[in-house]
């Protein structure tokens, strides 16, 4: 019974969000926000499908109760399926406005317990999160090591979900390394654990840096993303 209430909210969630794309294109939407920023890459917006949102939180072990965060939630349709299907508490974190506002109003609409916070995700407190979900393929190696010290205050035992490239950090070991689908094609993604003592270095992150000790972040080359992006607006504005 609560299941299928549950599936109801979310459907309805699903329904209100169609609406809104009748009049509010997120690529579009995310686009304009990043060239107000006058940032160098303004391609950055993409959606997890639920099915593949399924297999990484499975993967993380994500389970009713515990907390989840996700560091730029876009239009929040990922938190509000955690916490209906799974019964986490979500908090989703994003800086554009707009996604923010409909967020809270389909929340609020659907009774689907999700906290939006309106922020940039680098001024986040992770500390006490159980599972960080982070799709955040266009962050720079710069963009990385500011993030990295909030993600280092995760607690012990938390998971950190990420896609397409492993952190190799001695404070996180690899839980799983999974195939999963985008709308852009198959990639690969992450579930790393927090420890508290350092970790082996590990077969999956490959980039630890020999000489310094220090993590580096391989990203794809930002040419290649900002034309799937651009592929994907494209499609998505017909
Ligand atoms: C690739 S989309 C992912 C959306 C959603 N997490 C999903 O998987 O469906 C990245 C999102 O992160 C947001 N974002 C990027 N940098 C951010 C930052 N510094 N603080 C907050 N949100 C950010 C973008 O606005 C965008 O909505």
């Amino acid at each position: 019974m609560v299941k299928i209430s549950s599936s109801l909210k979310f459907i309805c969630a699903e329904a209100l969000y169609f609406l809104v794309r009748f009049f509010d294109n997120p690529y579009r939407t995310c686009r304009k926000f990043m060239q107000r920023k006058k940032a160098a890459d303004i391609y950055i917006y993409g959606e997890t499908p639920i099915k593949t949102l399924q297999k990484l939180l499975v993967a993380a072990d994500l389970k009713i109760g515990e907390r989840y965060v996700e560091l730029g939630s876009g239009r929040g349709i990922g938190c509000l399926w955690a916490s209906s299907h799974i019964g986490c508490v979500a908090t989703g974190v994003e800086w554009v406005p707009r996604f923010v506002f409909f967020a809270k109003c389909i929340a609020w609409l659907t009774c689907i317990p999700v906290r939006f916070v309106k922020m940039s995700f680098f001024e986040f407190d992770c500390s006490d999160a159980d599972v960080v979900y982070l799709y955040g393929i266009h962050l720079t190696d710069l963009e990385w090591s500011a993030l990295l010290p909030k993600l280092e205050s995760m607690p012990p035992g938390s998971r950190l979900i990420i896609i397409s490239e492993p952190i190799a950090h001695p404070q996180f070991v690899p839980l799983a390394s999974i195939a999963v689908d985008f709308p852009w094609g198959r990639t690969e993604a992450f579930v790393l654990k927090k420890q508290v003592q350092l970790a082996q270095k590990n077969p999956i992150c490959h980039n630890l840096c020999e000489n310094t000790g220090h993590y580096e972040t391989k990203i794809r080359p930002s040419s290649h993303r900002t034309k799937m992006a651009k592929n994907l607006e494209t499609k998505e504005s017909i």
